[in-house]
């Protein structure tokens, strides 16, 4: 049985735990946050619920990386999350402040753990995390595909009037609004979503998508926290089961999909170790193109990041 830290003990953070521990799947989870107190309380809240809930995984709260150690799988969400009116990309210098700060602590206990970045800019802030740690490509990688491909398949159940479980979907590139939906890849229960729904209704579908994390920051005056600490907690159980499930990952590409030296999403398999492969795709010029648009998106923010 493993043992998981989830650094942000905030929305985010509190959720991936809480999920987490639900799955009765871990021996322990480390909660850490600049405010101690404020993870100690998540922290025992989330334990004081295994006996309603059935689950022996204990949750501790810590502000002191000292309890960390040993840590297999480590998820990262600490930092500011976006208001009204922000972009991700605004939130990078005080993120990448923290997400390496945050690094440089976990790896002083854990020397070689898995790395899941959620703070945003995601794509950047896993870049950062990467280059901070040293470790190998295929153990720090971003939560938001998984996340952005629930929106859309949320968005076209709600469409179809049918149950979310029968809609799979694929998306790729960089979480922010040039993201690429693939309705080519999407089907329900088996049927190609393009023989079902109009292609100016997926239009609307894909790109109420792209703005799907934007939607959530209006309504509620901060970003989301129950789909993207259930999409991390997700990945945190694909790695500990070693069930090579097929996720949508930020991920480090060296040549695949023509591109290189870039984390963006793309489709892995993520099991035991972290990512085991990366799945190219077939993609016409269309997709290519709007996944090279994301790309170039990505790079810039990257290029801020490199000269901070
Ligand atoms: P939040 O404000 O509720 O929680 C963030 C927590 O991080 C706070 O408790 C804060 O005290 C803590 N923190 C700040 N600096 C720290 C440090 N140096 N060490 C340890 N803890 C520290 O924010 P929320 O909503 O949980 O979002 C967290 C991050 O995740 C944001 O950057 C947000 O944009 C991002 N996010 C990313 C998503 C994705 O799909 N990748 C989805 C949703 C949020
Ligand atoms: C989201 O997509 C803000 O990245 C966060 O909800």
């Amino acid at each position: 049985m493993s043992k998981v830290t989830v650094v942000g003990a905030g929305n985010v953070g509190a959720t991936v735990a809480n999920v987490l521990a639900h799955q009765d799947l871990v021996r322990e989870i480390v909660l850490v946050d600049i405010k101690g107190d404020f993870a100690k309380g998540k922290a025992l809240d989330t334990y004081q619920q295994a006996s309603i809930d059935s689950y022996s995984t204990r949750v501790i709260g810590t502000d002191n990386y000292a309890d960390t150690a040993g840590s297999d799988v480590v998820v990262i969400t600490a930092g500011i999350p976006r208001k009204p009116g922000m972009s991700r990309d605004d939130l990078i210098s005080t993120n990448a402040n923290i997400v390496g700060t945050v690094t440089d602590s976990i790896l002083k206990y854990s020397p070689d753990p898995i790395i899941i970045v959620v703070s945003n800019p995601l794509d950047v802030m896993t870049y950062a995390a990467h280059k901070h740690s040293g470790l190998s490509d295929k153990k720090v990688f971003g939560m938001a595909g998984i996340l952005d491909t629930a929106r859309y398949r949320a968005f076209i159940s709600m469409e179809l009037g049918v149950s979310v479980k029968d809609v799979q979907a694929l998306l790729l590139g960089g979480h922010g609004d040039t993201m690429v939906p693939l309705p080519r890849y999407t089907n329900v229960g088996g049927i190609p979503v393009t023989d079902l729904i109009s292609e100016e209704r997926l239009t609307e579908i894909v790109n109420r998508t792209k703005k799907g994390g934007g939607e959530l920051v209006k309504l509620m005056g901060t970003s989301a926290w129950y789909a993207p600490g259930a999409a991390a907690a997700q990945m945190v159980a694909a790695i500990v089961r070693d069930e090579d499930r097929i996720f949508p990952v930020c991920a480090r590409l060296n040549g695949e999909f023509g591109l290189n030296d870039i984390f963006l999403g793309v489709p892995v398999k993520l099991g035991k170790g972290g990512i085991k492969e990366i799945i190219e795709l077939k993609l016409n010029e269309r997709e290519m193109s709007d996944l090279n648009t994301s790309a170039g998106h990505v790079r810039e923010v990257m290029s801020v990041y490199d000269k901070m």
